[in-house]
């Protein structure tokens, strides 16, 4: 058993927790990490974005050789799935990077300690074996929870990671399922419901609210229902399901409407439960340590990221803002950064977002809906793909861009592109809309020809005065 003595030990190494670690140690302080796993990366790296976007680039690629090459002059005899080796490559790619975070963290000179992080007082973290013993008792001047989420269960619904399962199963299905049907339109129902139809399956997504993807603008929502239904999935909006039963055949789904009438029945080899995730808190000794939970069950954190308990820290999905692995690293480093004595700082403004799935959607800042809201005159400038000479040529001229900004002062608001790059395009708005950028600014900066990012200029050049290529 070790007792050992640490400046900051961290519980939880997904992208929250081990780039906090790793900046910790690179600004002098000896660092533990306690991950119940038994490797690295939390959530994101084993069984969420990493490997989610593995089988997203696979299935793109067998969809467009598939179905895509013919209008390039391209002939090709229809391409066969070797679904095994599909799956093996996934596994590759998040084997490589979850050893990636295992190098760095050698290098960093964090030492790692695998079990359950459980905290017994301010400063004080036992680790637990599986069966509950400690085995290790750590103390620290600063602790920094960073546990992440878990799936929402659905009550009638109960996960068997076989026929009925949750984004982790989904994403190690044994074969390809003749009919899956996801509940939830969110992020992951598209993602990963994108994922299976480009594979072969008849999917049926059904959502509660009578609207896909809750969050993403309204006008850029619509186009991408459109774009997704034209390529085959299929939705049920405004309704619910009640009640599943596993058979021989299949899981037997009872759907009603969300807002009440008569129910029906839905048949489907794969269910794939995808209604939001919950911050996990289970076995860290909140209560004991005297740590606050939110009404929602989110930790309590201050301005700076530390719990009810001074000396207690956290960061990342298990607190408030959107679940995403960026916001949870930058919410790290800003704590790391704090107890080193700096300016540890967070923009939770301007924190972008990206569905991967073909188009892609990404925003930063305000959506339309948000500004009414809040009484903002703002303008809009507006550029589709089609006007773009690249997206032409590449032959990806779905979607536009869409630039909201200040009616009076022209500072860019929000920037909300649907179309193929546009999760690499929104890092330029990011960056633009951090110094505070008008549209103006963004018109008048220069963008190579042809690419694709040109319509950002466009786009903020329209809300500014006018497009040139419109
Ligand atoms: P996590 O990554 O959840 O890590 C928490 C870690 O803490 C886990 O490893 C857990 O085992 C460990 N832990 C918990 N309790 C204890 C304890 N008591 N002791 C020891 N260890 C403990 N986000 C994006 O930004 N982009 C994406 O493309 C994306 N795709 C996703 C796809 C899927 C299918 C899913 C499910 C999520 C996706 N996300 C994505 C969300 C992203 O994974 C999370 O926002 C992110 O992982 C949160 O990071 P975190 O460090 O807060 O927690
Ligand atoms: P989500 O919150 O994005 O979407 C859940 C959807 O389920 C919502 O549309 C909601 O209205 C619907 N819903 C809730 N209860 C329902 C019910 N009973 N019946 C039918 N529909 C119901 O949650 P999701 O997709 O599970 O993803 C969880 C989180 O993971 C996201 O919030 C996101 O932050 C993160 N994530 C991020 C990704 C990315 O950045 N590309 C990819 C995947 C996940």
């Amino acid at each position: 058993m070790a007792n050992e003595s640490f400046d900051l030990v961290v519980i939880g190494a997904g992208p929250g927790g081990y780039v906090a670690a790793i900046r910790a140690a690179q600004l002098g302080m000896t660092v533990a990490m306690v991950e119940k796993r038994t490797t690295l990366g939390g959530t994101c790296l084993n069984v969420g974005c990493i490997p989610s976007k593995a089988l997203l680039q696979s299935s793109h690629l067998f969809e467009e050789v598939g179905h895509d090459l013919g209008t390039h002059g391209i002939v090709v005899e229809p391409p066969k799935l070797d679904f095994a080796q599909l799956m093996k490559r996934k596994g590759e790619v998040v084997g490589a990077t979850t050893k990636g975070v295992e190098f760095l963290f050698k290098k960093n000179k964090i030492t790692t300690f695998q079990g359950a992080g459980r905290i017994e007082k301010a400063g004080t973290v036992s680790v637990l074996a599986a069966d509950g013993a400690v085995k290790d008792t750590l103390t620290a001047k600063n602790i920094l929870i960073a546990s992440g989420s878990e799936v929402t269960p659905l009550p009638g619904v109960a996960v068997d990671e076989k026929k009925i399962v949750s984004s982790t199963g989904a994403l190690e299905l044994s074969e390809v399922p003749k009919r899956l049907v996801v509940i939830g339109a969110g992020i992951i129902g598209l993602e990963l419901g994108s994922v299976w139809r480009r594979l072969g399956s008849d999917v049926t997504v059904v959502e509660f609210l009578d609207r896909i993807a809750p969050g993403i603008d309204d006008e850029v929502t619509k186009h991408f229902q459109r774009a997704l239904a034209k390529q085959g999935l299929k939705f049920k909006l405004g309704a619910k399901v009640t009640k599943a039963e596993t058979g021989a055949s299949g899981v037997k789904l009872t759907v009603e409407p969300a807002k009440g009438g008569a129910a029906e029945t839905l048949e489907a080899d794969v269910v794939l439960v995808a209604i939001g995730r919950r911050p996990f808190v289970e076995g860290l000794g909140l209560d004991k340590a005297g740590v606050k939970l939110t009404v929602r069950g989110r930790i309590e954190v201050d301005a700076h990221l530390q719990t009810s308990v001074p000396g207690i820290w956290a960061i990342g999905d298990v607190i408030d803002g959107p679940m995403l692995a960026h916001k949870a690293s930058e919410d790290g480093i800003a704590v790391v950064e704090t107890i080193a004595g700096q300016k540890g700082h967070v923009n939770w403004d301007l924190v972008p977002s990206v569905v991967y799935t073909q188009p892609e959607v990404a925003w930063v800042g305000k959506t339309e809906e948000q500004l009414k809201q809040a009484a903002v005159a703002y303008k809009i400038g507006k550029y589709p793909f089609t006007a773009d000479p690249r997206s032409r040529a590449n032959g990806t001229t779905e979607g536009f861009v869409k630039v909201l900004a200040d009616k009076g002062t022209d500072e860019v608001l929000g920037v909300h592109i649907i179309g193929a790059e546009a999760g690499t395009m929104i890092a330029e708005a990011c960056t633009a809309m951090e110094f505070s950028a008008s549209a103006e600014d963004i018109g008048r900066i220069c963008h190579a020809h042809p690419t694709v990012s040109e319509s950002l200029k466009e786009a903020a050049l329209a809300a500014w005065d006018k497009p040139i290529h419109l």
